[in-house]
């Protein structure tokens, strides 16, 4: 499509920097790769309790922008597609939002509507829906106590033994899971349990979060989640970033964005290897794309210039480097000392790592190494405090290792203009 009038050259600017403009958004403009993931993922979701096994609870790991939310979206929305019932909670549940779970599940799996979890409902719906069928007694008008919709088994009596069919099925995603507490017994941990051993009602759940994740469950008391469980999010590889990359950009074309195919495809191969596969990069590098284009007097990819699209990229990805050492408080000595480390080895146990670390703090000048024993109980929670900033990760041998190869070569790169 060409544009022509004025007004739809201002259009399509305005289109362009606004798509630059909701750059970090989880969800893309196209969903590219993790297709074995997505499957082995829709699989679990197809056997499921009464009939298939318990305690098949998925963990999606994986350092910050390897597209763990986007990807429990995208597979919400396929199960969506296939007359599942997706559940998403992007962070760990307050009370209230465990109670809205269950009244989803309940509406899902059991017909109920959604109210019946609220904390207050009308006297009609807190009778309908009470496992035994007992009610409170109360006036047409008055609020009751919320019906006890508060476990699987809860949800069951709902059915009174009505057998289940193949589209009734619920995935309760769990985003950011990192953050669960670490009180067992709070209701977001009892939900989790709750759902991973359940035998009752045919529910999946699957958490992602960082790649402590699967410990965090495990303190939360969620025991024996299999190695086919877990799922360690890593760069998207080349032919997955070209596809997605030179889709996107056939959507905006298609969104009226002047430009030869050959063009289009020149631009998205250069997006697609300078982002090294990365999910957050790719973004950075659309976004360049957006920005530069948008500015133009009239955005076509013809004309436009690559470069300076490419140049910009190059410098969002390094402001997003640059703010995740930030992030972590640590002098740079102390990332470089655990990269460098790295680096010699390829992967490092925790043990190795939280020693580098001590080693590093240790060697720095007296002030600042007095800020940091200050700032940090332990070595250890430094470590701890770089995995959660996506510094460094964990791998499937729960290794230590760096996330991304230019994070790891910015690291180094800084710590040595540092020095000069
Ligand atoms: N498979 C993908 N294809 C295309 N873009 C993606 C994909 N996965 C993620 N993205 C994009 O990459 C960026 C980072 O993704 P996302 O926010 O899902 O990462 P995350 O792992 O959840 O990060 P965080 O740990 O910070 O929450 C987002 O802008 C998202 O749109
Ligand atoms: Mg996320």
């Amino acid at each position: 499509m060409v544009t022509n009038s004025s007004q739809e050259v201002a259009q399509l600017k305005a289109s362009l920097r606004e798509m630059a403009m909701v750059g970090e958004r989880a969800d893309p403009l196209v969903f590219g790769g993790r297709e074995n993931i997505i499957e082995d993922v829709m699989q679990f979701a197809r056997r499921l309790p009464p009939t298939g096994p318990r305690g098949n609870t998925v963990v999606i790991d994986g350092p910050p922008g390897a597209g763990k939310t986007a990807l429990i979206c995208e597979i919400a929305r396929r199960l969506s597609r296939e007359g599942a019932s997706p559940i998403l909670q992007l962070e760990p549940p307050s009370r209230q939002e465990v109670a809205d779970i269950y009244a989803q599940l309940a509406a899902a799996l059991a017909g109920a509507p959604l109210e019946a979890g609220r904390t207050t409902t009308r006297r009609e719906a807190g009778l309908a829906f009470r496992p035994g069928g007992i009610g409170a007694v109360a006036s047409k008008d008055e609020t009751v106590a919320p019906p006890s919709i508060e476990s699987p088994l809860a949800v069951d009596n709902l059915r009174a033994g009505k057998a289940w069919q193949s589209d009734e099925r619920a995935v309760v995603f769990i985003d950011e899971i990192q953050n669960l507490t670490s009180n067992r017994d709070a209701d977001e941990c009892r939900l989790a349990r709750a759902l991973h051993t359940q035998d009752r009602i045919p529910v999946l759940l699957v958490c992602s979060g960082l790649s402590n994740s699967q410990d965090i469950l495990e303190r939360a008391g969620l025991s024996r989640i299999g190695t086919g469980n877990r799922f360690s999010l890593s760069p998207l590889a080349v032919d997955e970033a070209l596809t997605c990359a030179r889709s996107t950009f056939d959507l905006v074309r298609n969104m009226g964005l002047p430009g030869s195919d050959k063009a289009a495809s020149e631009w998205a191969e250069r997006v697609a290897y300078a982002c090294d596969g990365w999910p957050r990069h790719l973004q950075n590098y659309f976004n360049a794309c957006w920005t530069t284009l948008g500015s133009q007097d009239t955005p076509s990819l013809d004309s436009a210039d690559l470069e300076a699209a490419m140049s910009l990229g190059d410098e969002l990805r390094e402001k997003y480097y640059a703010d995740r050492i930030a992030r972590t408080s640590l002098p740079i000595e102390v990332l470089a000392a655990l990269q460098q480390e790295i680096d010699e080895n390829q992967s490092v146990t925790d043990y190795q790592a939280i020693s580098s670390i001590g080693y590093a703090i240790d060697a720095l000048p007296a002030t600042t190494k007095q800020a940091v024993r200050h700032r940090f109980s332990s070595d250890a929670a430094c470590f701890d405090k770089m995995l959660a900033v996506g510094i460094v990760s964990l791998d499937d041998r729960k290794r230590c290792v760096s996330p991304i190869p230019t994070l790891g070569e910015f690291i180094l790169a800084e710590y040595a203009a540092g020095k000069r």
